[in-house]
């Protein structure tokens, strides 16, 4: 690698070709593509890996949006590839208007198969409605030197229930034929049965891996090594508030260590400090999904009833230490809400403000669970959590020194 030359002798042009390279390096709206670029999840590309391997299995991935489960189906099985073990991996999405025949059309649109002179993509072959023995016939026709893998990604999106009960089907004929092809299923759910009720007729087939945020350390490397290929630096103070700051989701940190290094930039130094991280979550705030914004914003919509503590409460929220389950109660709020008001708050006094942030009138920007004639609480979206805290940080309701003091609770959950 080139040696870096010194801020000082950096020239205009130099530094906007690295505002290039950092827009470039981080990618938070864009899965991972390049084996180079992807960090941590070992034990999750090596179960892919084995499951690739074992003929007759497939594999499901699933987790919260946005924990990197694209970005892992599309890398886990480059390190296969070889010249005489060819990988053919073909990756289709599913959405609203899918069903199985146009989901497999989807993928036969990406097989070319030749006969003699002829080739002609494997679709064509196929004028009538695709079914499951059709796909179980088209898919053993690989050539057995060939690693063929069908990557059917957010299956979620998928609404026709007929379409999932036949993908179900294909998967257990693909299985007891044990045809060489190999189908990764992946999409939001929290557990299989979400994604695929039939799961329990294929339970050996079907390898689950469930893809939980990433943990600290890994975040951490996913920012040194970009700040390191960028030939920057970062002090500790930095690496610590993006990883705090992400809570696990690979996106923010992306779009952290974006914002906070063009801002390095700006000042016209490649090192990297504390300061261009919190400069940079309004930045990071506005990378966000319009939707997170948009229930935060109702969240927090100023009523004229007395006591209209809501951004508070939601900001202690987003500091309890959560269960392994990521659910919290009203009573551990009670600490943080205390610290933050700076005056002690019983639960009663605000625990029908999380009730009501339950409700759609409020953006229902948690989700509420009865539990023994109590309420547990949620986040509906795991991207809100870190947005409750960078929001509160900016609009002053939570200061440095309150976020000090519980996050080293709030560190604890992430790395359940
Ligand atoms: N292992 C990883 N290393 C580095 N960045 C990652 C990794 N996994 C995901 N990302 C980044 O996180 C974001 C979300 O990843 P994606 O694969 O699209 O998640 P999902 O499919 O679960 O919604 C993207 O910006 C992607 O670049
Ligand atoms: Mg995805």
């Amino acid at each position: 690698m080139a040696r870096a030359p010194k801020s000082g002798q950096m020239t205009a042009s130099d530094w906007s070709a690295l505002r290039y390279e950092i827009i470039e390096t981080f990618t938070p709206g864009t899965p991972i593509n390049e084996s180079d670029l992807f960090t941590g999840r070992a034990q999750t590309l090596r179960d892919l890996q084995d499951t690739v391997a074992e003929k007759g299995r497939h594999a499901i991935i699933f987790g919260d949006r946005g924990v990197g489960k694209t970005s892992v189906a599309n890398i886990f099985h480059k390190p296969l590839h070889t010249e005489t073990k060819p990988i053919c991996a073909i990756r289709v999405n599913g959405d609203s208007s899918t069903d199985f025949d146009n989901l497999w059309r989807r993928v036969f649109r990406r097989i070319k198969t030749t006969t003699d002179d002829q080739t002609w993509w494997m679709d064509e072959a196929h004028p009538n409605k695709i079914t499951p023995d059709d796909v179980v016939i088209a898919l053993g026709n690989f050539q057995t030197f060939q690693v063929p893998i069908i990557i059917l990604d957010e299956f979620d999106k998928i609404i026709d229930p007929a379409c999932r009960t036949l993908v179900a089907e294909t998967i257990k004929a693909l299985s007891d034929d044990a045809v060489n092809c190999t189908v990764i299923i992946v999409g939001v759910a929290t557990s299989v049965s979400e994604l695929i009720r039939e799961h329990a007729s294929i339970p050996r087939a079907l390898k689950q891996v469930p893809m939980l945020p990433m943990e600290k350390g890994e975040i951490e490397d996913l920012i040194t090594r970009r700040i390191r290929r960028l030939r920057m630096s970062l002090s500790s103070g930095a690496l610590w508030r993006i990883g705090f700051f992400s809570a696990g989701l690979p996106f923010y940190a992306h779009s952290l260590g974006k914002h906070a290094a063009l801002k390095a930039v700006a000042e016209e130094t490649r090192q990297v400090e504390e300061g261009h991280v919190l400069e940079a979550m309004r930045a990071c705030m506005e990378d966000v999904d319009y939707s997170v914004r948009e229930s935060y914003a109702r969240a927090t919509l100023k009523s004229y009833r007395q006591g209209n503590i809501y951004p508070q409460v939601l900001a202690a929220a987003a500091l309890t230490e959560r269960d392994a389950i990521g659910q919290f109660g009203a009573a551990d709020c009670a600490a943080p809400l205390s610290a933050i008001m700076r005056a002690p708050y019983k639960t009663t006094a605000f625990s029908w403000h999380l009730k009501e942030m339950a409700e759609p009138g409020r953006g229902s920007v948690l989700n509420k669970f009865e539990h023994k004639k109590t309420y547990r609480f949620s986040f509906r979206d795991p991207f809100m959590q870190p947005y409750i805290i960078m929001q509160s940080l900016a609009d002053g309701y939570l200061t440095d020194q309150i976020l000090k003091t519980f996050s080293v609770q709030f560190q604890r959950t992430l790395s359940i």
